[in-house]
């Protein structure tokens, strides 16, 4: 069974309620999904492997630490997943960038794919899927499907909101994948949008309503 990891981090919370206010504009929307995909990817790359190297300071010799695990990925689901990428790039500048476009069916409320472009050795990385909102869960997992399909086998999901339906089926169909959010909202509404949650993640990133 997968992990869900729920970032409590004070930073992380005072940010959270700034998007989630439905005062707060587009420009500043965007900045603060930015910072707290940064403030996220700190904590959600802790366990990365060190390894020893010997260097010389100007003073002495010595051995630091490098990071020497797999390389990383960063796949934002389109639209609205692109917002957390800066903010990843910020802390592991080396990661590749892979895109998965997806949207939801108004009515259905399932995903329909209409993009994927991911680096050719995506499957020798180990891949942050971003995306601020897990609802359903149908976007998050169809995306991840398709980076199993590309023989992707290290996966970590990040979402800036999850929803319990979204949880469960991401449980019940990706096992293996470890789901980091900053909050657990109660429940979605009849439309399928998360509540309290912040809205329409895509709109207010990209001020298209
Ligand atoms: C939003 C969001 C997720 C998806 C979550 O994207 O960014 O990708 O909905 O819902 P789910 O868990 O029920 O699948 P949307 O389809 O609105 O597309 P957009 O990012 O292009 O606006
Ligand atoms: N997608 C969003 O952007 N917001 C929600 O609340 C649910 C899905």
């Amino acid at each position: 069974m997968s992990k869900v990891i729920v970032f409590d981090h004070p930073l992380i919370q005072h940010k959270l309620g700034i998007i989630r206010d439905k005062n707060t504009g587009t420009n500043e929307f965007r900045v603060i999904v930015s910072e707290i995909a940064k403030l996220m990817c700190y904590e959600a790359t802790r366990d990365l492997k060190l390894e020893d190297v010997e260097i010389e300071t100007p003073i002495a010799k010595t051995t630091v630490k490098r990071l020497s695990g797999k390389k990383l990925a960063v796949v934002p689901i389109l639209r609205a997943g692109l917002g957390m990428v800066d903010g990843m790039l910020d802390l592991i500048p080396a990661a590749k960038v892979g895109h998965i476009g997806l949207y939801r069916d108004p009515e259905t409320l399932k995903p329909v794919e209409y993009y994927c472009k991911l680096p050719a050795d995506c499957a020798e990385r180990e891949v942050f899927v971003v995306d601020p909102m897990l609802a359903t869960g149908g976007s998050a997992s169809a995306a991840i499907t398709m980076l199993k399909q590309h023989g992707c086998k290290n996966i970590r999901l990040m979402c800036i909101i999850g929803a319990p339906d979204g949880i469960k089926k991401m449980q019940e169909e990706h096992p293996d994948v470890d789901i980091f959010i900053a909050a657990l909202d109660d429940h979605l509404n009849e439309n399928g949008y998360i509540v309290p949650g912040l809205g329409d993640a895509g709109d207010r990133i990209f001020g298209t309503k």
